[in-house]
């Protein structure tokens, strides 16, 4: 049985979560101009020369707030101001779009929302527009239309119309999206890349795919030159109406236009061929990539290159890149440790997967379970359940608590194997876990309650009962399961009339014959 979680469809779902991303930091890179690292470095150096460094730093402040609730943001600016803090604009501008980076998007909001509503500062139409993809974020669709529609005439240009475009594509609103390109264009607002490459991922995802290729004639009538991003889009949706020719037509069409390709468009193309099942191709693609990672790119870039060279079963340049990360960075992440074990998990490596995890364990910062339900997967995929018991006894040891993932691993094994007992103990500990995390399917409910009635274990029955309460689910049909164990188990229990009752689980016709014919007298 192939694991579930490597099956082709999901490989198209990473590549159009692959491109949501990429849109949001395309947005991201269109609306504020956020300095270069080069420029920043330069400005520090500057900084450094000329005047003493901030005597008063904000942003660690800001930082420092994690991930409280409202109110947290004006409190502490006002704090810093009254110690002398000198608040200006293009300061907390950075500021907030760092939070954004961050995905603070409450923080960031609620900043620009003091330096208007506080300090009466001028928004800029840059400004403006990302302070209008925050109060969506944040508040909704309703109140960033409202935004807009409040602000002054010349602020509704090409930026914050794109920002509300944006928001429309990204809450996937077809009409309200091209309605709303159709006035930008009647208003002669020239039609960026982004707000079409916003209308073509919207497409992508609807699966539109004719619309896509209509925009990007569009886009050649109007002289608006391509980007890496659109390259993107158009290669996933040639990819999902299986157009691989067309793909390799548009790579050459990007190279004569001369459009600056990174690696995540080779990513990308990658993916498709991975996809494909054409092998070589994807190879070619991932030593373009590479050739393409610059150092500002992060791990990101060689997390990916692990991940596809496992799909393409090459276990040789699975450890090159790994050497290539641990060579080129002082720490190596949680993330790539997991990446790598999820590439040997592929290539059934489980002896590697092992030496890793040794590694991992003895120089963590801080307990990381995703990993350990990779070593236990790796172990019940090849049918080693008691080394993944033990290695689990040993991870509780160190302080590590199951999550629905590990929960789900054993149940998943146990149940397979018709080990309903062992699978229960994983349902019981499937209870403990916070709010809504624990959940069992009908099928699985199902399964349970036929095998403690066919081998008349009241018991088990009862635990699982016990379960099924705690998780929120228990119902009538439940109680006519347990009653049937009962009779067949030749067991009586007088408490269970009260129990039913206690459950708020009206006593049906059927649940009453049962519990006659189990002896209970009733009331
Ligand atoms: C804000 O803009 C208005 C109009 O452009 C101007 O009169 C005012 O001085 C500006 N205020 C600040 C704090 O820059
Ligand atoms: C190129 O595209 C990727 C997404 O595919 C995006 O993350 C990146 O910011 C783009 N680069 C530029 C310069 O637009
Ligand atoms: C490892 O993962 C945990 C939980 O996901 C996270 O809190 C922690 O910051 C990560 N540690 C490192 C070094 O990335
Ligand atoms: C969860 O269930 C398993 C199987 O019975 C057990 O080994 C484990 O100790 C239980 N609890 C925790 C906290 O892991
Ligand atoms: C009888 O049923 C109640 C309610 O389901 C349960 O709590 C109790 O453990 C049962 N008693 C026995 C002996 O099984």
């Amino acid at each position: 049985m192939a694991p579930p979680a490597y099956s082709a469809g999901p490989r198209l779902l990473l590549l159009l979560r692959l491109l949501s991303t990429s849109t949001e930091a395309a947005v991201a890179a269109a609306v504020p101009t956020a300095p270069t690292p080069a420029a920043a470095a330069a400005a520090a150096a500057a900084a450094k020369a000329g005047k003493k460094k901030d005597p008063w730093p904000l942003y660690p402040r800001l930082s420092a707030l994690g991930r409280v609730g409202e109110g947290s943001v004006s409190r502490v600016l006002n704090k810093w101001v009254r110690e002398g803090g000198t608040p200006r604009s293009d300061d907390l501008v950075k500021h907030a779009r760092k939070l954004r980076k961050y995905k603070r998007h409450a923080h960031a909001l609620e900043l620009m929302d003091w330096m208007v509503n506080a300090r009466g500062m001028n928004m800029s139409h840059t400004n403006h527009a990302i302070r209008l993809d925050l109060i969506y974020k944040v508040r909704g669709l309703g109140a960033a239309e409202n935004y807009f529609a409040g602000l002054p005439d010349p602020a509704k240009n090409h930026r914050t119309y794109g920002a509300l475009l944006s928001c429309y594509c990204s809450a996937k609103m077809e009409e309200k999206a091209t309605d709303l390109y159709h006035k930008m264009e009647e208003l002669g607002i020239p039609s960026c890349k982004l707000a079409i490459n916003n209308l073509m991922s919207l497409y992508v995802k609807l699966g539109r795919h004719g619309k896509v290729d209509g925009l990007f004639e569009e886009m050649k009538m109007k002289n608006v030159q391509p980007d890496n991003l659109t390259c993107c889009i158009l290669m996933t949706s040639y990819a999902a109406s299986n157009k691989i020719d067309a793909i390799e037509e548009l790579l050459k069409e990007m190279v004569e236009k001369d459009v600056a390709l990174e690696w995540s468009a080779y990513s990308t193309l990658a993916s498709i061929y991975v996809n494909a099942g054409l092998v070589e191709k994807a190879e070619s693609a991932l030593k373009k990539l590479e050739g393409l990672v610059v150092a500002d790119d992060g791990r990101q870039p060689f997390d990916f290159l692990m991940s596809i060279y496992a799909s393409v079963g090459s276990l040789s340049e699975v450890n090159r890149v790994w050497g290539v990360i641990k060579a080129k960075f002082s720490k190596v992440t949680n993330t790539s440790y997991l990446g790598m074990l999820q590439a040997l998990y592929k290539l059934n490596d489980i002896d590697r997967m092992k030496q890793i995890y040794m590694e991992w364990e003895s120089n963590y910062e801080s307990y990381d379970v995703r990993l350990t339900n990779m070593m236990i997967s790796g172990h019940l995929k090849i049918d080693m359940t008691e080394e993944a018991e033990s290695l689990w006894e040993k991870a509780k040891e160190k302080g590590a608590e199951f999550d629905s993932k590990t929960c789900d691993l054993f149940l998943h094994h146990y149940m397979g194997k018709g080990d309903m007992n062992l699978a229960l103990n994983w349902v019981e500990n499937t209870t403990k876990l916070p709010k809504k995390a624990g959940r069992l399917d009908q099928d699985k409910i199902h399964k349970f309650q036929k095998y403690f009635e066919e081998h008349k274990d009241a018991d088990g029955a009862e635990r699982f009962c016990n379960c099924l309460r705690m998780l929120g689910c228990i119902d009538g049909k439940a109680y006519e399961s347990l009653l049937r164990t009962y009779l067949a188990a030749g067991k009586k229990n007088s408490s269970l009339r009260q129990q039913i009752k206690d459950d708020k689980i009206e006593i049906c016709y059927d649940i009453g014959k049962l519990l006659k014919r189990m002896g209970d007298k009733g009331r």
